[in-house]
């Protein structure tokens, strides 16, 4: 380097030379900068989970500077009138300050359990635009399984935390997720002692709930957040078939400039989106509940929109009650835990159920498919889809009841019918049509795919090419 050139050097040159000296940053860099991203707006789905979750983060982090995990009893004094006097909790206390006392606060908190609605939101979306495109088949089974268990975390993280307040709402939730727990035959009161510290109500729930809500759901969450991203990253992302796209190769924006202005722009919006709604729209006016009161009761109740589907199997469930080895199973088991891990563990197993009976394909793949091209999925997915929503909505069987002026027990009735009779027919109506509109077998048109071994893809990358003219753009081969 001349001298000129040296003198001209800022110091944040010899920063970066001086690291790069040491870490090898530019090679890195240089690899993942120019990385290319498959651009298109569906595969934008999982990034807006992940920036509800850093929104929930945030959030988070100052509602736990006011919030107080505590059941002893205070008397309420502040604000808010219809409550003055009224022996409450101080978890429920600290909630009613952090709403009417604190600074921003109930914006956090509106901010914050929108978040968590929208979370939940993008993460289904996200997952069933994976569904439907085929995008967990080999090589993404794991990122598949790692998927759902964040699903899952995501489910427990938000029943955990609209737990924490006290509330009557939330205490009617949290004493039916007692009984759940306490369901499961033999192991039922250790279960309801580690998730909620024993007997409901109790001094110990709200500790455990806290610990699960800000400490052990999180550290789960950015755990498999992590493994999904760097799997994705190793992997790299499908894309859509058409064009220059080949197994082989990656057509897309590179990482550096584009897909982090795409992604920035992305995050700005998400946030932007989420204090309008906590900014315009009231969510969980837990002051108008009440404290939680055992012998008191909610109606019309329902838990927020991802508990729906647990809350409607229990609702439409009959009250079969047995007994079995001298231990009697109460009616909530089979609705409560047997139906959902029977559903939960079909959709773990998916990417090798559908592998095995539905596309019979070992092959590995990297360009998506549309729900044309595998009608059975499709209808199995569509009828999926149905069933979740039917249950979802007897979760609020009361209150439609109410407002179509029928009776509980007739809606409840339709709602079963319902519930056994529209899932297949939806599914085999979207059958129906994507067999109709289908290529029939298009999921293996490209001509590139060697037929089915791992070594034939893998090693034969065929071009290295890119969707932007940008000369810094330049894509990858799957290697
Ligand atoms: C906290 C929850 C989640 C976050 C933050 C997340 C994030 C992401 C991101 C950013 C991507 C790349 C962009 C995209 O395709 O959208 C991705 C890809 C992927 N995700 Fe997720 N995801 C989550 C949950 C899930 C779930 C529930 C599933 C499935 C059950 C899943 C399965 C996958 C698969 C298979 C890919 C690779 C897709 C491809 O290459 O086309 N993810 N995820």
């Amino acid at each position: 380097m001349s001298s000129s050139q040296k003198a001209r050097q800022s110091p944040v040159d010899d920063l970066a030379r001086w690291l790069d000296d040491r870490l090898r940053l530019a090679e890195g860099g240089r690899k993942y900068l120019h990385k290319a991203f498959p651009a298109h707006w569906s595969f934008l789905l999982g990034e807006i989970a992940l920036f509800s979750l850093i929104v929930l983060f945030a959030t988070g982090v100052f509602l736990a500077l006011f919030y107080v995990p505590d059941h002893r009893l205070v008397v309420y004094d502040g604000p808010y009138v219809p409550l003055q006097g009224q022996e409450i909790s101080a978890a429920y206390e600290s909630t009613l300050r952090l709403s009417f006392e604190v600074r921003a606060g109930l914006l956090m908190r509106q901010i914050h359990h929108w978040a968590a609605l929208v979370f939940v939101a993008a993460i289904v979306v996200h997952m069933l635009r994976v569904f439907f495109t085929g995008a967990f088949r080999r090589p993404r089974e794991l990122n598949w399984v790692i998927g759902l268990a964040l699903l899952l975390l995501a489910i427990v993280a938000g029943f955990t935390g609209y737990s924490l307040p006290d509330d009557l709402l939330s205490g009617t939730g949290l004493r039916i997720g007692y009984s759940v727990l306490l369901s499961v035959p033999f192991v039922g009161p250790l279960l309801g002692f580690i998730g909620l510290g024993g007997e409901y109500p109790g001094t110990d729930t709200l500790g455990r709930l806290y610990l699960m809500h800000v400490l052990i759901i999180p550290a789960g969450l950015v755990g498999l957040v992590t493994a999904h991203l760097v799997i994705l990253m190793r992997q790299k992302h499908t894309q859509k078939p058409g064009g220059r796209a080949r197994q082989h190769n990656v057509v897309g924006e590179p990482l550096f400039p584009n897909q982090v202005m795409t992604s920035l722009s992305l995050f700005a919006f998400t946030v932007a989106v989420l204090a309008l709604l906590g900014g315009l729209f009231e969510i969980n006016p837990l002051w108008l509940y009440g404290p939680y009161e055992p012998f008191e009761v909610f109606a019309p109740m329902q838990p927020d929109w991802y508990m729906g589907w647990l809350e409607g199997l229990m609702r439409l469930w009959p009250a079969w009650e047995w007994t079995m080895f001298g231990v009697t199973i109460p009616a909530i088991f089979l609705p409560g835990v047997v139906v959902p891990g029977v559903l939960f563990g079909l959709a773990f197993a998916w990417p090798w159920i559908d592998r095995r009976w539905i596309a019979r394909d070992e092959r590995e793949h990297h360009l998506l498919v549309r729900p044309r091209d595998n009608p059975l999925r499709t209808g199995i997915g569509v009828a999926g889809i149905t069933f979740v929503a039917l249950i979802t909505l007897a979760g609020s069987n009361d209150v439609i009841a109410s407002d179509l002026g029928m009776g509980l027990q007739t809606l409840t009735w339709w709602l079963r019918v319902l519930t056994v009779v529209l899932p297949p027919l939806a599914g085999w109506v979207a059958y129906r049509i994507a067999a109709s509109l289908g290529t029939g077998g298009a999921e293996d048109a490209d001509p590139a795919s060697p037929g089915g071994d791992d070594e034939g893809d893998a090693a034969a990358p065929e071009s290295l090419e890119t969707g932007s003219d940008s000369p810094a753009g330049e894509g990858a081969a799957r290697s």
